[in-house]
Protein backbone atom coordinates (compact mmCIF):
# COMPACT_ATOMS: atom_id res chain seq x y z
CA UNK A 1 0.00 0.00 0.00
CA UNK A 2 1.05 3.47 -0.55
CA UNK A 3 1.93 5.71 2.00
CA UNK A 4 -0.78 8.41 1.06
CA UNK A 5 -2.98 5.58 1.80
CA UNK A 6 -2.17 4.81 5.18
CA UNK A 7 -3.72 6.34 8.36
CA UNK A 8 -1.86 8.21 10.99
CA UNK A 9 -3.30 8.97 14.28
CA UNK A 10 -1.07 11.89 15.43
CA UNK A 11 -1.56 12.50 19.32
CA UNK A 12 -0.04 15.99 21.23
CA UNK A 13 -0.99 16.56 17.27
CA UNK A 14 -1.25 20.70 18.35
CA UNK A 15 2.32 20.61 20.06
CA UNK A 16 5.72 22.02 18.96
CA UNK A 17 6.62 18.93 16.79
CA UNK A 18 2.92 17.62 16.54
CA UNK A 19 1.88 20.42 14.43
CA UNK A 20 4.68 20.56 12.29
CA UNK A 21 4.59 16.75 11.80
CA UNK A 22 0.63 16.76 10.92
CA UNK A 23 1.66 19.15 8.25
CA UNK A 24 4.27 17.11 6.52
CA UNK A 25 2.31 13.83 6.55
CA UNK A 26 -0.93 15.85 5.07
CA UNK A 27 1.46 17.40 2.13
CA UNK A 28 2.57 13.34 1.63
CA UNK A 29 -1.05 13.18 1.34
CA UNK A 30 -1.84 10.76 4.37
CA UNK A 31 -5.17 10.21 5.94
CA UNK A 32 -5.03 11.85 9.91
CA UNK A 33 -6.50 10.82 13.09
CA UNK A 34 -5.40 14.09 14.96
CA UNK A 35 -5.75 14.10 18.21
CA UNK A 36 -5.23 16.92 21.02
CA UNK A 37 -6.05 18.46 24.73
CA UNK A 38 -7.88 21.77 23.52
CA UNK A 39 -10.38 21.62 21.09
CA UNK A 40 -9.70 25.42 19.82
CA UNK A 41 -6.49 24.83 19.24
CA UNK A 42 -7.39 20.90 17.48
CA UNK A 43 -10.00 22.70 15.06
CA UNK A 44 -7.45 25.76 14.50
CA UNK A 45 -5.22 23.39 13.25
CA UNK A 46 -7.85 21.38 11.28
CA UNK A 47 -8.56 24.47 9.61
CA UNK A 48 -5.50 25.79 8.80
CA UNK A 49 -4.92 21.79 6.75
CA UNK A 50 -7.83 22.22 4.28
CA UNK A 51 -7.81 18.73 3.64
CA UNK A 52 -11.14 16.70 2.68
CA UNK A 53 -13.12 15.19 5.27
CA UNK A 54 -12.41 11.95 3.87
CA UNK A 55 -8.78 12.59 5.18
CA UNK A 56 -9.20 13.99 8.50
CA UNK A 57 -10.54 13.00 11.50
CA UNK A 58 -10.12 15.31 15.08
CA UNK A 59 -10.59 13.93 18.49
CA UNK A 60 -10.17 15.59 21.82
CA UNK A 61 -9.20 13.09 24.23
CA UNK A 62 -7.24 12.82 27.51
CA UNK A 63 -4.91 10.24 27.20
CA UNK A 64 -4.41 9.76 31.12
CA UNK A 65 -8.15 8.06 30.89
CA UNK A 66 -7.51 4.44 28.68
CA UNK A 67 -11.23 4.12 28.02
CA UNK A 68 -11.50 7.41 26.17
CA UNK A 69 -8.22 6.47 24.79
CA UNK A 70 -10.02 3.02 23.77
CA UNK A 71 -12.99 4.78 22.80
CA UNK A 72 -11.14 7.10 20.64
CA UNK A 73 -9.16 4.60 18.52
CA UNK A 74 -12.82 2.91 17.57
CA UNK A 75 -14.21 5.93 16.38
CA UNK A 76 -11.02 6.15 14.11
CA UNK A 77 -11.48 3.02 13.37
CA UNK A 78 -15.32 3.49 12.21
CA UNK A 79 -14.34 6.54 10.35
CA UNK A 80 -11.10 5.35 8.05
CA UNK A 81 -11.46 1.00 8.66
CA UNK A 82 -7.98 0.75 9.51
CA UNK A 83 -4.87 2.09 11.90
CA UNK A 84 -1.89 1.75 10.43
CA UNK A 85 0.82 4.57 12.44
CA UNK A 86 0.87 5.77 15.73
CA UNK A 87 2.96 9.08 16.05
CA UNK A 88 2.65 9.26 20.50
CA UNK A 89 4.06 13.45 20.41
CA UNK A 90 2.66 14.39 23.71
CA UNK A 91 5.57 15.74 26.28
CA UNK A 92 6.05 17.91 28.63
CA UNK A 93 8.98 19.37 31.22
CA UNK A 94 9.31 19.98 34.93
CA UNK A 95 12.62 20.18 36.40
CA UNK A 96 15.18 22.46 38.13
CA UNK A 97 15.33 21.06 41.11
CA UNK A 98 17.14 18.36 42.86
CA UNK A 99 15.58 14.91 44.00
CA UNK A 100 15.65 15.99 47.71
CA UNK A 101 13.21 19.03 46.92
CA UNK A 102 11.33 17.89 44.16
CA UNK A 103 7.57 17.75 44.72
CA UNK A 104 5.80 14.52 44.75
CA UNK A 105 3.46 15.79 42.07
CA UNK A 106 5.86 16.72 39.99
CA UNK A 107 7.14 13.17 39.81
CA UNK A 108 3.39 12.12 39.42
CA UNK A 109 3.14 14.57 36.81
CA UNK A 110 6.12 13.45 34.11
CA UNK A 111 5.10 9.34 34.55
CA UNK A 112 1.43 10.60 33.12
CA UNK A 113 2.79 12.65 30.35
CA UNK A 114 5.71 9.68 29.37
CA UNK A 115 5.09 6.86 31.09
CA UNK A 116 1.02 6.74 31.34
CA UNK A 117 -0.05 8.14 27.61
CA UNK A 118 1.96 5.64 25.76
CA UNK A 119 1.09 2.92 27.89
CA UNK A 120 -2.63 3.51 26.94
CA UNK A 121 -2.10 4.95 23.75
CA UNK A 122 -0.02 1.31 22.95
CA UNK A 123 -3.10 -0.59 24.33
CA UNK A 124 -5.39 1.45 22.85
CA UNK A 125 -4.07 1.73 19.33
CA UNK A 126 -1.28 -1.13 18.33
CA UNK A 127 -3.32 -4.50 18.62
CA UNK A 128 -5.82 -2.48 15.43
CA UNK A 129 -2.27 -2.58 13.64
CA UNK A 130 -0.64 -6.49 14.75
CA UNK A 131 -4.57 -7.50 13.32
CA UNK A 132 -3.81 -6.20 10.01
CA UNK A 133 0.12 -7.39 9.85
CA UNK A 134 1.16 -3.77 9.51
CA UNK A 135 2.33 -0.70 11.18
CA UNK A 136 4.24 1.68 12.54
CA UNK A 137 4.32 3.07 16.17
CA UNK A 138 6.87 6.25 17.11
CA UNK A 139 7.70 8.56 20.03
CA UNK A 140 10.24 10.81 21.04
CA UNK A 141 12.71 10.21 24.25
CA UNK A 142 15.46 12.54 24.76
CA UNK A 143 19.02 11.18 26.10
CA UNK A 144 18.28 12.63 29.48
CA UNK A 145 16.37 9.34 29.71
CA UNK A 146 19.92 7.33 29.96
CA UNK A 147 22.33 10.11 31.15
CA UNK A 148 20.09 12.29 33.64
CA UNK A 149 21.84 15.97 34.13
CA UNK A 150 21.29 16.68 37.89
CA UNK A 151 18.03 18.46 38.27
CA UNK A 152 16.02 16.52 35.32
CA UNK A 153 15.57 13.40 37.31
CA UNK A 154 11.58 13.57 37.06
CA UNK A 155 11.82 14.32 33.07
CA UNK A 156 14.95 11.57 33.28
CA UNK A 157 12.12 8.71 35.16
CA UNK A 158 9.77 9.76 32.57
CA UNK A 159 11.42 9.52 29.55
CA UNK A 160 13.39 6.29 30.79
CA UNK A 161 9.78 4.92 31.45
CA UNK A 162 8.85 5.52 28.55
CA UNK A 163 11.88 3.83 26.52
CA UNK A 164 11.30 1.09 28.53
CA UNK A 165 8.04 0.43 27.19
CA UNK A 166 8.53 1.08 23.45
CA UNK A 167 11.63 -1.30 23.54
CA UNK A 168 10.11 -3.95 25.15
CA UNK A 169 7.15 -3.36 22.58
CA UNK A 170 9.35 -3.23 19.75
CA UNK A 171 10.33 -6.86 20.89
CA UNK A 172 6.84 -8.43 21.70
CA UNK A 173 6.05 -7.29 17.80
CA UNK A 174 8.78 -9.38 15.94
CA UNK A 175 7.55 -10.97 12.83
CA UNK A 176 3.95 -8.96 12.82
CA UNK A 177 4.66 -6.14 10.35
CA UNK A 178 5.03 -3.69 13.12
CA UNK A 179 7.41 -1.69 13.81
CA UNK A 180 8.43 0.64 17.42
CA UNK A 181 10.86 3.41 17.25
CA UNK A 182 12.25 5.92 19.26
CA UNK A 183 13.98 9.52 18.36
CA UNK A 184 16.05 11.16 20.84
CA UNK A 185 16.26 15.11 20.98
CA UNK A 186 17.66 17.12 23.36
CA UNK A 187 16.02 20.51 22.46
CA UNK A 188 13.35 20.01 19.52
CA UNK A 189 13.81 23.75 17.99
CA UNK A 190 10.31 24.60 17.35
CA UNK A 191 11.29 28.74 17.06
CA UNK A 192 14.18 27.30 14.34
CA UNK A 193 16.95 29.28 15.95
CA UNK A 194 19.37 26.78 14.85
CA UNK A 195 18.71 28.56 11.61
CA UNK A 196 18.19 31.99 12.20
CA UNK A 197 20.51 32.79 15.36
CA UNK A 198 22.86 29.83 15.01
CA UNK A 199 24.99 29.90 18.41
CA UNK A 200 26.96 26.60 20.11
CA UNK A 201 24.02 26.00 22.12
CA UNK A 202 21.71 25.48 19.49
CA UNK A 203 23.98 23.65 17.47
CA UNK A 204 22.73 20.22 18.68
CA UNK A 205 18.92 21.59 18.99
CA UNK A 206 16.93 19.37 16.47
CA UNK A 207 14.36 21.22 13.92
CA UNK A 208 10.38 19.83 13.62
CA UNK A 209 11.04 19.49 10.18
CA UNK A 210 14.66 17.10 10.49
CA UNK A 211 12.46 15.10 12.58
CA UNK A 212 9.55 14.54 10.51
CA UNK A 213 11.87 13.81 7.73
CA UNK A 214 12.94 10.64 9.76
CA UNK A 215 9.90 9.81 11.10
CA UNK A 216 9.13 9.89 7.11
CA UNK A 217 11.42 7.45 6.65
CA UNK A 218 10.55 5.12 9.47
CA UNK A 219 7.17 5.34 7.69
CA UNK A 220 8.27 3.72 4.53
CA UNK A 221 8.03 0.11 3.35
CA UNK A 222 12.00 0.68 3.15
CA UNK A 223 11.90 1.03 6.92
CA UNK A 224 10.42 -2.25 7.75
CA UNK A 225 13.37 -4.16 9.06
CA UNK A 226 14.37 -1.28 11.10
CA UNK A 227 12.56 -2.40 14.71
CA UNK A 228 13.50 -1.27 18.21
CA UNK A 229 16.05 1.66 17.27
CA UNK A 230 16.66 4.97 19.08
CA UNK A 231 17.65 7.75 16.91
CA UNK A 232 20.04 9.72 17.87
CA UNK A 233 18.71 13.34 16.28
CA UNK A 234 21.04 15.75 18.92
CA UNK A 235 24.73 16.12 16.01
CA UNK A 236 27.69 16.08 17.91
CA UNK A 237 26.49 16.73 21.88
CA UNK A 238 27.88 14.66 24.49
N1 LIG B 1 10.44 20.04 23.13
C1 LIG B 1 11.63 19.50 23.29
O1 LIG B 1 12.66 20.18 23.33
C2 LIG B 1 11.76 17.98 23.40
C3 LIG B 1 13.03 17.39 23.58
C4 LIG B 1 13.14 16.00 23.64
C5 LIG B 1 11.98 15.22 23.50
N2 LIG B 1 10.77 15.84 23.34
C6 LIG B 1 9.58 15.00 23.19
O2 LIG B 1 9.03 15.22 21.91
C7 LIG B 1 7.61 15.08 21.95
C8 LIG B 1 6.97 16.35 21.41
O3 LIG B 1 7.39 17.44 22.21
P1 LIG B 1 6.72 18.88 22.07
O4 LIG B 1 7.65 19.83 22.75
O5 LIG B 1 6.32 19.11 20.65
O6 LIG B 1 5.44 18.69 22.97
P2 LIG B 1 4.47 19.84 23.42
O7 LIG B 1 4.63 21.08 22.61
O8 LIG B 1 4.58 19.92 24.92
O9 LIG B 1 3.08 19.24 22.99
C9 LIG B 1 2.48 18.32 23.73
C10 LIG B 1 1.10 18.10 23.14
O10 LIG B 1 0.50 17.05 23.86
C11 LIG B 1 -0.80 17.41 24.25
N3 LIG B 1 -1.10 16.74 25.52
C12 LIG B 1 -0.50 16.95 26.72
N4 LIG B 1 -1.06 16.15 27.65
C13 LIG B 1 -2.03 15.43 27.02
C14 LIG B 1 -2.95 14.45 27.43
N5 LIG B 1 -3.02 14.03 28.70
N6 LIG B 1 -3.82 13.93 26.52
C15 LIG B 1 -3.78 14.36 25.23
N7 LIG B 1 -2.92 15.29 24.78
C16 LIG B 1 -2.06 15.81 25.66
C17 LIG B 1 -0.74 18.93 24.39
O11 LIG B 1 -2.02 19.43 24.21
P3 LIG B 1 -2.40 20.87 24.86
O12 LIG B 1 -1.41 21.85 24.39
O13 LIG B 1 -3.75 21.11 24.35
O14 LIG B 1 -2.36 20.64 26.35
C18 LIG B 1 0.19 19.30 23.22
O15 LIG B 1 -0.53 19.41 22.03
C19 LIG B 1 7.28 14.77 23.41
O16 LIG B 1 7.21 13.38 23.62
C20 LIG B 1 8.46 15.34 24.16
O17 LIG B 1 8.67 14.76 25.43
C21 LIG B 1 10.64 17.18 23.29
Amino acid sequence: MDLKDRIAVITGATGGLGSTLTRELAAHGLHLALLGNNAAKLEMLAKSLSLPESRLFTHNVNLLDLPETKSTAEAILAKFGQIDILLHVVGGWTGGKTLFDAPAEDLAFMLNQHVWTSFHVIQAFVPHMVKNHWGRVIMITSPSGVRPSAKSGLYAAGKAGQEALMLTLSQELKNTGVTANLLQARTIDVKREKVSAPSPDNSAWTTPEEMSAAILFLLSDEAAAINGAKLPMFGSYS
